[in-house]
């Protein structure tokens, strides 16, 4: 995160905090989020989109996709900052609300929401439901009548466009799950509309994740206006969302487009495809994740074994075993993502050596940084800083090999508190119904 410097003694400073003294105090794995980095990237999304979409005389909302990393701080912060809320489960929802979020700014997105999910989202007003799929849009459709309601709604489209990232984080080429294509949508918003109801607000599309480019989002924002045009015959579209995936660095090879210039390149788009329609450009929407919270995070680990392990011709690699892993990051098994490490306790004269560092699971994948430079000294006892895992680490983490999930401390201002607090052992074998409570005790 930023200030991460080093103290005089060659100690990690994390948020202005040494990071001996976050070992001392909350113990490792521990997740650590800087709130500051947290509010910049927010306050820098909302100001690159508004003023992206104010040279064309609109207005942007930029939801914070809560699916990246969710806590009632973390929606407080973005909220306070004037971002609104994408959830994607009745539990997303939920933290959410609990953390007071304005229902009127919560957009409610997910593919397969059930009708318990989507009552709940109805009952307290969500400002606008993303409709995935007809038998979906059927099971809204009774639940407004039921209860008499209207609701905002809008139509996940399948622009058809391929971003170039992993195959597993694109989401709009055509052999996927996520909403409808570019020609079947017609015919959904006409049922829509046919709903009193539904109050259809406009069509929305996400094209991927972690995406460096913007060419994938101009083009599929060019295929989202001929639609959108095409279908103003029926009636005003105030908004058109064009989700997020806009990409971080997580290593110094990682290049991803600004901020800024992606939210001007993609208004620029919507602009010049309304212009040659001859239509009015629409409100414009975003869902930024990963860009808001992503390099806010750093995880600290301690070091538990070394080992060198032989590959032929006199090379050899150093395996650098930690006490967490993918359990607590997932990505790198899941998508071969790539990060860095660096001693976080001291500084070290040793000479560089390649290394890798491994989790403490029992999967060859359980792999945490797949390549680093780390000094040949690196023992038990040492803290690693991995950094750029505030996106997608804590939200995607699990409890494999029966491992309690970390704590996340915020720090903020040189104080660090606990935001989520780490599981006990105690925690998981309280959902063993085959154990009474008393036998936990003192386990
Ligand atoms: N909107 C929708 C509809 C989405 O599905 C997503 C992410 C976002 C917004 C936010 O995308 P972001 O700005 O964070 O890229 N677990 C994967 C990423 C999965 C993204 C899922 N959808 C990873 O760790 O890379």
């Amino acid at each position: 995160p930023s200030g991460a410097d080093r103290d005089d003694d060659g100690v990690l400073r994390v948020g202005g905090i040494p990071a001996t003294v976050l070992r001392e105090r909350f113990g490792t794995p521990l997740y650590v989020v800087d709130e500051e980095d947290v509010r910049a990237h927010a306050r820098r999304a909302l100001d690159s989109f508004r003023g992206a979409a104010a040279l064309h005389g609109v207005q942007a909302r930029v939801y914070y996709a809560g699916k990246a990393f969710l806590s009632t701080e973390v929606v407080r912060w973005v909220t306070e900052e004037g971002l609104a809320v994408d959830v994607c489960s009745g539990g997303e929802l939920a933290v959410a609300l609990a953390a007071g979020a304005d229902p009127s700014r919560i957009g409610f997105h997910g593919s397969n929401k059930s009708t318990v999910e989507l009552e709940r989202a109805v009952e307290v007003g969500v400002g606008s439901i993303v409709i995935d799929s007809l038998i979906e849009l059927e099971r809204l459709a009774a639940i407004v009548q039921r209860r008499d309601a209207v609701q905002n709604v809008l139509l996940r489209v399948n622009s058809g466009v391929h971003a170039e990232t992993h195959e597993f984080l694109a989401t709009a080429h055509e052999d996927q799950k996520f909403g409808f294509t570019l020609e079947d949508a017609p015919a959904a918003v006409a049922r829509i509309r046919e709903i009193a109801g539904l109050s259809f607000v406009g069509l929305h599309c996400h094209i991927g994740s972690q995406i460096f480019g913007t060419a994938g989002f101009k083009e599929s924002a060019a295929r989202l206006v001929e639609l959108h045009a095409a279908l103003l015959e029926g009636g005003a579209i105030p908004v058109l969302n064009l989700g997020g995936g806009f990409g971080i660095a997580y290593t110094a090879a990682d290049d991803p487009t600004p901020i800024e210039e992606l939210a001007a390149g993609i208004a620029d788009a919507v602009g010049r495809e309304c212009a040659v329609r001859g239509i009015p450009m629409p409100n414009l929407a975003f869902e930024p994740g990963r860009a808001i919270v992503g390099q806010a995070g750093v995880t600290l680990y301690e070091v538990g074994t070394t080992k060198s392990v032989a590959l032929g011709d006199g090379a050899s690699r150093l395996y650098v075993s930690v006490d967490g892993g993918m359990s607590d990051n997932a990505r790198p098994a899941l998508y071969g993502a790539q990060y860095s490490a660096r001693i976080a306790s001291r500084v070290s004269d040793a000479p560089s050596v390649l290394a890798r560092v491994v989790g403490k699971h029992c999967e060859s994948g359980d792999i945490v940084v797949d390549a680093e430079y780390l000094p040949a000294d690196i023992a038990p006892g040492d803290l690693l800083a991995v950094p750029a895992t505030g996106a997608y680490c804590f939200s995607l983490s699990s409890n494999y090999n029966y491992v309690p999930r970390p704590p996340v401390v915020a720090v903020h201002g040189g104080e660090a508190r606990v935001i989520v607090r780490g599981e006990t052992i105690e925690d998981l074998l309280s959902r063993d119904a085959g154990l009474q409570l008393t036998e936990i005790e003192g386990i």
